[in-house]
């Protein structure tokens, strides 16, 4: 079992029952698997078939808005990073904005730093209505559908004004909706920055990276991409990369500027390599039921309050991870590691075999229009 809390299904919305041996209760099992006779044989089954059967449970309920006005709806958000990050202050800001102009109507109550959950729990909470509002990683979706693995591509986009106009191009609007036969509505698209390389050995060219073992994301892109360099990839929640680094489980790491401030993963990495080999991008998710739920007049005012937050994420992890990268490198200038161009392309060319493995699952017309975004 991960370090990271462990979710349980009651533990949300109602009081201390965590824990509990009956928190499991016999009617949402019984709805998992209606043919089986026993709630143990069902519990022992639930987390092997809570990606399959069960995450389209929200979509076999039905959905028609509630007309009622004096209903308070309550929308828990559970995420994994700190609260000073693009992630966590885009979430504040909706909330500010749901307080400002819905107060009362609708409260937002923000989980941060995995003190709820973990991203991969989160997912099912979501699909459960247990939580309603999640903004994971795109490349934890890796189950459920393989169109998203396109963010995950090594060296895809050449800088955050690429991303940006990638996610205006119609395709990305596709993306959004991958997600709506699960019962996931896709609000948004959250850019949260260009990842950087870290281990307590310099890593400059490809080969330093042989036989070194790697925190990545659950991304079958990302695993392949390290196994090219023939590096260990290891699949670890967000919550457990610090203490993991710490005692020597795995050697090195990627992740935003910001994520290596904020975890402080920067005190227990020697170097972080400047290589903005990868994309961190959230994909903001509502659960479908509950917001076709609200009343029609709350719908609308969370529809535009969602455009104006979705405006402001990009702006905001720039200057965040700007910031954050400038914290580090002052503290310790001789951690942060540049590449030459000549080392810079000896990454890109070791790595590109990944691009052909996913290309077809990915979708050729999606690869195109993010590269026509670095062209534009
Ligand atoms: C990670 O697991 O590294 C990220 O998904 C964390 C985050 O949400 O930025």
């Amino acid at each position: 079992m991960s370090a990271v809390t462990r979710y349980s299904f009651d533990q949300i919305g109602k009081e201390s029952i965590i824990g509990h041996p009956d928190r499991l209760k016999p009617i949402r099992i019984l709805r998992l698997n209606a043919n089986a006779s026993n709630a143990a044989v069902h519990f022992m089954n639930l987390k092997k078939h809570i990606l399959g059967f069960s995450i389209f449970l929200p979509i076999l309920l039905s959905a028609c808005s509630d007309q009622s006005t004096d209903r308070q709806y309550v929308i828990k958000f559970s995420h994994v990073v700190a609260a000073d990050t693009p992630k966590g202050l885009s979430a504040e800001l909706f909330k500010q904005k749901v307080d400002e102009r819905l107060g009362g109507q609708v409260v937002v109550e923000i989980y941060p730093s995995s003190q709820l959950m973990s991203d991969d729990d989160s997912i099912e909470a979501l699909a459960f209505n247990e939580i309603q509002m999640t903004a994971v990683s795109v490349s934890k979706y890796n189950r459920f559908t393989k169109k998203l693995q396109v963010f995950d591509l090594p060296f895809l986009f050449n800088d955050m004004d690429a991303v940006g106009r990638f996610l205006e191009h119609e395709e990305t609007d596709r993306l959004l909706g991958v997600l709506d036969d699960k019962g996931l509505m896709g609000l948004g698209f959250w850019p949260s920055g260009l990842k950087q390389l870290s281990a307590n050995t310099p890593l400059l060219e490809p080969e330093d990276a042989r036989g070194r073992s790697f925190r990545i994301q659950e991304s079958d892109v990302f695993e392949a991409q390290f196994l090219t360099v023939d590096a260990v990839p290891q699949k670890l929640a967000f919550g457990e990369v610090y203490q993991a680094l710490q005692v020597g489980t795995i050697d090195g790491q990627d992740n935003t500027w910001s994520n290596i401030y904020s975890e402080k993963i920067y005190e227990v990495q020697d170097y972080i390599t400047e290589t903005n080999h990868n994309l961190m991008v959230y994909i903001w998710m509502v659960n479908t039921e509950f917001w076709q739920r609200l009343p029609e007049a709350i719908q609308d005012e969370l529809e535009v309050i969602v455009d104006e937050v979705n405006a402001e994420v990009m702006a905001m992890a720039i200057e965040i991870n700007a910031n954050d990268r400038e914290t580090i490198v002052q503290n310790d200038p001789d951690k942060l590691l540049q590449l030459t161009p000549s080392q810079l392309e000896q990454w890109r060319e070791a790595m590109k075999p990944v691009w052909d493995r996913f290309r077809d699952e990915i979708g050729e017309e999606v690869i195109a229009a993010a590269l026509e975004a670095n062209n534009s």
